[in-house]
């Protein structure tokens, strides 16, 4: 092939390149939108209960994803320091999931069991009080705000319309499991919960 033709054009040149990269995409991504198994839920993997999803709503206003991903790598660092690495079924019921990138803080999609609930809300009221050179900013209002059951609902029943299989059982008990509750709890409720699925190490 005569190189010259693309070499001595920048126009051309750039318009090959975008050409290539384009093709290189398709072939990454289209494979992967057939594929059932990163679009269905692993075995053990559960819609989230109410006081987990207010809590990961909470998770979400507060750009928690912009310091802390949720994704451990296959990499055999990654998964001695956190844990069994993350799969996409696991997020099956993530609307929107919380995978990030920026780890300005530890990933987060292990921290379930690794600390006592006491020991989240004294770090997310304040976190140099737990880890004194941690730069974490503290988040005392989750304290003083209480969640509203109607809310809740609300948010369950919208997932319900996108696929997620909540029913009217669970509706009927969004009232009763987060009544009186804070954000704070919610909050911990919902880091606690997040661990590889049962089964997986
Ligand atoms: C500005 C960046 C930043 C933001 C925003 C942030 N964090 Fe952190 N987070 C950190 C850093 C740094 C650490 C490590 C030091 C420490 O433990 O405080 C950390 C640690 C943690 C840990 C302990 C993880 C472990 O394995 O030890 C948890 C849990 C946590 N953050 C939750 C949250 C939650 C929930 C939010 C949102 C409400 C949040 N973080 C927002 C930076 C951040």
């Amino acid at each position: 092939m005569n190189h010259d033709l693309l070499e001595k054009n920048a126009v051309r040149l750039g318009i090959f390149i975008a050409i290539v990269i384009s093709l290189g995409t398709v072939v990454e991504i289209l494979p992967l939108m057939a594929q059932a198994r990163v679009t269905q839920p692993d075995p053990g993997v559960r819609p989230y209960d109410p006081l987990r999803l207010a809590g990961r709503d909470v998770y979400v206003r507060e750009g928690c994803y912009v310091c802390h991903s949720q994704m451990v790598r296959p990499l055999y660092a990654e998964t001695l320091r956190y844990g069994a690495y993350s799969t996409a079924g696991e997020s099956a019921y993530d609307h929107p999931f919380q995978w990030g990138s920026k780890r300005t803080g530890p990933d987060l999609a292990r921290v379930g069991g690794r600390y006592s609930d006491d020991w989240h809300r004294v770090h997310l009221l304040d976190p140099r009080a737990v880890v004194p050179e941690s730069n974490m900013p503290a988040y005392p209002w989750l304290a003083e705000r209480t969640l509203d059951p109607a809310d809740v609902e609300r948010r369950m029943r919208a997932l319900a319309a996108i696929g997620v299989p909540y029913g009217e059982a669970d509706f009927a008990g969004v009232e009763a499991a987060v009544r009186g509750k804070t954000e704070l709890d919610a909050l911990v409720a919902y880091l606690q919960g997040l661990k590889a699925p049962e089964g997986r190490r």
